[in-house]
């Protein structure tokens, strides 16, 4: 099926629906994530172009089974390296949702990818001619990790890490959302395209797609028995399904600009496994820390007004936690314990 036929098919199909009519492309559309705003955008009413590495791939049959996918999602291969295939993709969009990305601390897999890849996008954007507006999903990680910012500073969209600080430290997933950030403002700019940046932080919640991402594996690991302990740290986080209204948000609404900040709360690891044992006292949840001897990190203050600006109404973080553990047990990534209580 040809684009053209399955926006034929869109303009039959919901006329009364906030997309009606137009075609987005979302890059990297199997991940955690993508796959959200991939469901947000078809229930929404849009014809969707979502890159994936191999469409033929069963690690992508979710995306096929969503409502509306028949007549209204294709599956394009492409690499964030292949500048040809993303512009392919890209053709006949009016919006592009630039979500792809490694997400390693390895430098080799994540800095080139990362960079390269958000270039390659928005210049094929820029190309296309017909994008009227690019939302970019950075992180958190391009925001927070500055060692001179003030304890009690606010962490806002005007904070950024410290490229040096993040190389020092090999926080080379930090430094390579970073630089692609940084990459996409320059190239957006320079092409005349108009960009908007989201930046999640840790995101949780169900997963629609089979495996387990990285950012749920944080959660996976105080329920396996695979971490003994917890550290002494603190993270702040999302439920994906407002990360994927954020982006939707983002793009429609016509004065939206700069970057957001995408998070709920900030929790010390402790907090997030008192959440954990409580509601799910059956799993052996660590209960010491593996650091005896520091204070106790303490929480960073943010803001996500710009957000809720734009009407996005955020789900607590132990609610997020719930759906997470019992989407891991749905999917069979974590064994159902009947409880002692
Ligand atoms: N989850 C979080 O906590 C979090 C927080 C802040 C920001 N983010 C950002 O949100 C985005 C999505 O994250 P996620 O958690 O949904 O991750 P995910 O589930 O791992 O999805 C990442 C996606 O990127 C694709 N990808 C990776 N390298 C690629 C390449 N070279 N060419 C084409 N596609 C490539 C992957 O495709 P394959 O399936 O083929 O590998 C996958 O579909 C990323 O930009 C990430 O940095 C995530």
């Amino acid at each position: 099926m040809t684009i053209e036929d399955i926006t034929a098919k869109t303009a039959a199909a919901a006329p009364a629906a906030p997309g009606h009519g137009q075609t987005v492309c979302v890059t990297g559309a199997g991940g955690f994530i993508a796959s959200w705003l991939v469901k947000l955008l078809l229930d929404r009413g849009y014809t969707v172009k979502g890159t994936v590495r191999n469409p033929d791939d069963a690690k992508n049959d979710h995306l096929r089974a969503l409502r509306g996918a028949a007549e209204r999602l294709l599956l394009c291969k492409a690499d964030l390296l292949d500048y040809d295939a993303l512009r392919r993709a890209v053709d006949g969009c009016q919006g592009v949702f630039h979500t792809a990305s490694p997400v390693t601390d390895d430098p080799e897999q994540m800095v080139e990818p990362a960079v390269q890849g958000t270039e390659n996008v928005i210049n094929a954007a820029a190309d296309a001619g017909t994008v009227r507006r690019v939302v970019f999903t950075s992180s958190i990680g391009a925001v927070t990790l500055n060692p001179n910012r003030p304890p009690d500073a606010v962490v806002d969209e005007s904070c950024w890490s410290d490229l040096d600080y993040c190389k020092k430290t090999k926080n080379w997933y930090c430094y390579g959302k970073a630089v692609a950030e940084q990459a996409a403002w320059e190239v957006a700019r320079g092409r005349g395209v108009e960009l908007v940046v989201v930046n999640p932080v840790v995101v949780l919640g169900p997963l629609l797609q089979a495996t387990v991402n990285a950012s749920i594996t944080h959660v996976l690991k105080y329920l396996d028995g695979s971490a003994k302990k917890y550290t002494n740290a603190v993270q702040a986080y999302v439920h994906v399904g407002d990360v994927a209204e954020a982006h939707v948000r983002v793009y429609e609404w016509p004065a939206a600009s700069g970057r957001y900040l995408c998070a709920e709360r900030v929790l010390h690891r402790e907090d997030v496994v008192r959440i954990l044992a409580k509601l799910f006292p059956e799993y052996p949840v660590p209960t010491k820390c593996s650091d005896e001897v520091n204070p106790r990190k303490q929480p960073y203050k943010f803001t996500n007004q710009r957000l809720k600006d734009l009407g996005v109404e955020f789900t607590p973080v132990p609610q997020a936690l719930y759906e997470t553990v019992k989407s891991l047990q749905e999917k069979g990534h974590l064994p159902v314990i009947p409880s002692q209580n």
